[in-house]
């Protein structure tokens, strides 16, 4: 695993940028741009030294607790699923603390479900910020997509994750 960070040499930084762009496409730009340069971007490198996984940080002050949409009783196993899948989430508007924003998190196509994206987060949570180790709680997601919201209830322990960056931003009234 490797850790970019701000004051990282120019070369390294835009290799970041090239992936990044690489990850908004993949995404399909529904990310929001980063708001601070202060990013902190980690790459999962694979055996055969490729960008198999890369996870931006960057630093909030608030988040909002997703709330928990009924997944209607009636219907198959698989409508449920699907269901799950493609509900827009939505969100408390009371903002709670929070100090680090997942910003985009991404694992390339034919490598997921090898808890590399969960591996990142790990790495993440000791290395955000120096001398402690983040809390689940402390943590936010901009924007989930289906699967990034998949993975963070997982990952959470709950469905009722923290969340960022949507409509218009994070500060609160
Ligand atoms: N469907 C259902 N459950 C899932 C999924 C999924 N697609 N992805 C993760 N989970 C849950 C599972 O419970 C999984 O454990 P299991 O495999 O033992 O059942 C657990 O989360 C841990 O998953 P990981 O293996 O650590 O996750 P992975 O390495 O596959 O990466 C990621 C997850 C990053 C969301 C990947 O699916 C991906 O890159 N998707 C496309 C890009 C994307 O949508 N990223 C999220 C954008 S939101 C944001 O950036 C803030």
């Amino acid at each position: 695993m490797i850790m970019v960070l701000p004051d990282d040499p120019k070369y390294a930084l835009r290799k970041v940028d090239e992936i990044r762009e690489m990850v908004d496409n993949d995404l399909g730009f529904q990310q929001a741009p980063l708001t601070c340069s202060r990013a902190k971007t980690l790459l999962f490198i694979s055996n055969d030294k490729k960008v198999a996984g890369c996870l931006i940080a960057e630093h909030i002050q608030w988040g909002y607790r997703v709330i928990e949409e009924k997944i209607p009783e009636v219907g198959s196993e698989n409508d449920k699923v699907i269901f799950e899948r493609q509900k827009a989430w939505c969100c408390s508007t009371s903002p709670e603390p929070a100090l680090c924003g997942i910003s985009r998190i991404w694992v390339f196509s034919l490598m997921r479900r090898k808890k590399i994206a969960s591996r990142m987060l790990e790495c993440l949570r000791s290395n955000f910020i120096y001398g402690s180790y983040l809390s689940k709680e402390e943590i936010a997601f901009s924007d989930p997509t289906p699967d990034g919201k998949l993975f963070a209830t997982q990952y959470c322990g709950t469905s009722q994750f923290l969340v960022y960056n949507f409509l218009s931003g994070q500060q609160p009234a």
